[in-house]
């Protein structure tokens, strides 16, 4: 089955729960910021600090298109939608799954983070880019799912009926 991209806000539980679903599907899991930290030699503040976020993105989008495009759950990072490139790429060559977790609670679980640099900006410029990609999160997916409030197991089983829906095409939401 083609692979299943999770996307959503920083902190919003993509590795956390990608690592779970893979596990559930038996399926391998990789991670785009672990692949440019791996291929780049390099981690991500220090990308930020030395060359950028534009080279950041564009390692990003590398990473990306190296992805197993089958039988892999894909945890991207936040700022993945942020390319209509990258947004295309999501929708033609995977399952989509929006990890929607209100800022409030990305805020009590990121509160001592230091690996975002973009999280580390001050907390107006956080809401402004939270608002900002809320649509691009919503009209990459092809699934939602929410998770505030929600246990981990409870959130990959709900992930787990969307595929189920989509594979037995029941799921309404499908793009054609
Ligand atoms: C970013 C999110 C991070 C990482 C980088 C930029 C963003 O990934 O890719 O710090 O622009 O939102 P996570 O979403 O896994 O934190």
């Amino acid at each position: 089955m083609q692979s299943i991209y999770l996307i959503g806000f920083m902190g919003s539980g993509k590795t956390t729960i990608g690592t779970e679903l893979a596990r559930h599907l038996d399926w391998q899991f990789v991670d785009t910021d672990q692949a440019v930290e791996e291929q780049y030699g390099q981690s991500i503040t220090d990308i930020f600090a030395t060359d950028g976020e534009t080279v950041f993105r564009n390692y990003e989008t590398h990473v990306l298109k190296q992805m197993p495009l089958d039988d892999a759950v894909v945890a991207t990072g936040g700022g993945i939608v942020e390319r209509e490139e990258n947004r295309q790429w999501l929708q033609k060559y995977g399952y989509v799954i929006f990890l929607d977790a209100k800022l409030a609670e990305i805020r009590k679980r990121l509160v001592h983070d230091q690996t975002r640099p973009l999280w580390k900006k001050n907390q107006n410029d956080v809401e402004l880019l939270y608002e900002r990609r809320y649509n691009l999160y919503l009209n990459t997916a092809d699934q939602v799912v929410e998770t505030n409030g929600k246990h981990v197991h409870d959130i990959v089983n709900e992930v787990i009926r969307g595929i189920n829906d989509q594979v037995s095409g029941q799921n309404k939401n499908k793009k054609e």
